[in-house]
């Protein structure tokens, strides 16, 4: 390890979810200059194709990203909509001679959309790019909203990898954060897709939510393990409540609020799951020291307005 690099990337740095990363898009950047830089794609250029759906059923009081609630499925449809002819824009400025490798449906809650509409959307994919033979292609989904006409769904659309939220399975943090998952339904839901042909499963945790404690970690750190995912995302909580006014409806605001994520792959493992989940509780990174049990977390501010200007990752989180 290079403890220069360790000072150097130690601070909050924007959640690595696209390049430029969301505070640095801006409306300066057109159409024109959009096809200009798709035009400039080296030949054979190996491609990964980004997919963004906005809705939830619901919001969870912590959301950072870019996601709307909604009540009907008309909205939805309207922006699926939209979506094809941007996937024909981009398509027709894209030769056939680039290859696209990885496709990441992302939101929001991709499983949103109906079991129809899902193979639907893969296909125009397809349809519009030249996707590689064995391409990887991820898809973000809310457990409880994924039924069994869904899995089919994704598994017949030729899904390979499914991104499970998570967060905490802690009851009392669960409830200040206004998402209610039961580890039996979350277990449900990973052994869908494996039935399925999912095999890739990974776990999105979030860490410095509202009571949690580092006990309470490691209880829902166990808890992951006995899925045996192949991969943990474990996210630093990013508290804007002055940007996401929804935020401010968490009762007892985090101590750790700036953003920045660990990828763990838990490797197969002669240690016992106690211990290695206390192993991945302390690969969690605290931006200050957690209270071992009991007690709720300290009110704040919020982040402060440098670290909000780099760390938000997708701004608005309304209804619709
Ligand atoms: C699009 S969601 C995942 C799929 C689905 N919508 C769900 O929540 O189950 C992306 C992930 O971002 C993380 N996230 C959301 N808001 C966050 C915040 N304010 N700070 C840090 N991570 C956050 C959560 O771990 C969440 O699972
Ligand atoms: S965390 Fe996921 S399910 Fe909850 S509001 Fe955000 S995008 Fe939707």
């Amino acid at each position: 390890m290079n403890p220069e690099l360790v000072k150097r990337y130690s601070g909050a740095v924007p959640r690595y979810t696209s390049y430029p990363t969301a505070p640095h898009f801006s409306d300066e950047v057109g159409a024109a200059q959009y096809a200009s830089w798709l035009a400039m794609l080296p030949e054979q250029a190996r491609l990964s194709l980004y997919i963004h759906i906005p809705f939830c059923s619901a919001l969870c009081w912590y959301c950072g990203c870019s996601t709307k609630v909604a009540n009907r499925y008309e909205p939805v449809a309207s922006y699926l909509s939209s979506l094809r002819s941007e996937i024909a824009n981009v398509a027709a400025r894209v030769p056939a001679s680039h290859s696209v490798t990885h496709v990441h449906w992302g939101g929001g809650s991709p499983n949103i959309l109906t079991p129809d509409d899902i193979p639907a959307l893969a296909e125009t994919t397809r349809r519009s790019f030249n996707v590689a033979e064995g391409a990887e292609f991820a898809v973000e989904i809310d457990p409880r909203g994924l039924d069994r006409e869904r899995v089919a769904a994704f598994a017949r659309a030729g899904v390979t990898r499914a991104s499970i939220g998570v967060q905490d399975f802690d009851e009392t943090v669960q409830s200040a954060i206004n998402r209610r998952q039961s580890f039996a339904l979350t277990q449900a839901a990973v052994e869908a897709l494996r039935e399925h042909g999912i095999g890739a499963i990974n776990i999105d945790l979030v860490y410095g939510l509202p009571h949690q404690t580092r006990d309470s970690v490691e209880a829902t750190v166990s808890k992951v393990l006995a899925l045996e995912p192949s991969r943990i995302a474990a996210f630093g909580y990013a508290h804007l409540p002055a940007r996401l006014k929804h935020q401010a409806l968490i009762d007892e605001a985090p101590r750790a609020m700036c953003a920045s994520a660990s990828i763990i792959t838990p490797a197969p493992t002669t240690r016992s799951p106690a211990a290695q989940s206390t192993a991945i509780s302390k690969a969690i990174r605290l931006t200050r020291p957690m209270p071992s049990s009991g007690s709720a977390l300290p009110r704040s501010a919020g982040c402060p307005k440098a670290t909000f200007r780099t760390a938000l990752p997708c701004p608005t989180t309304t209804a619709s």
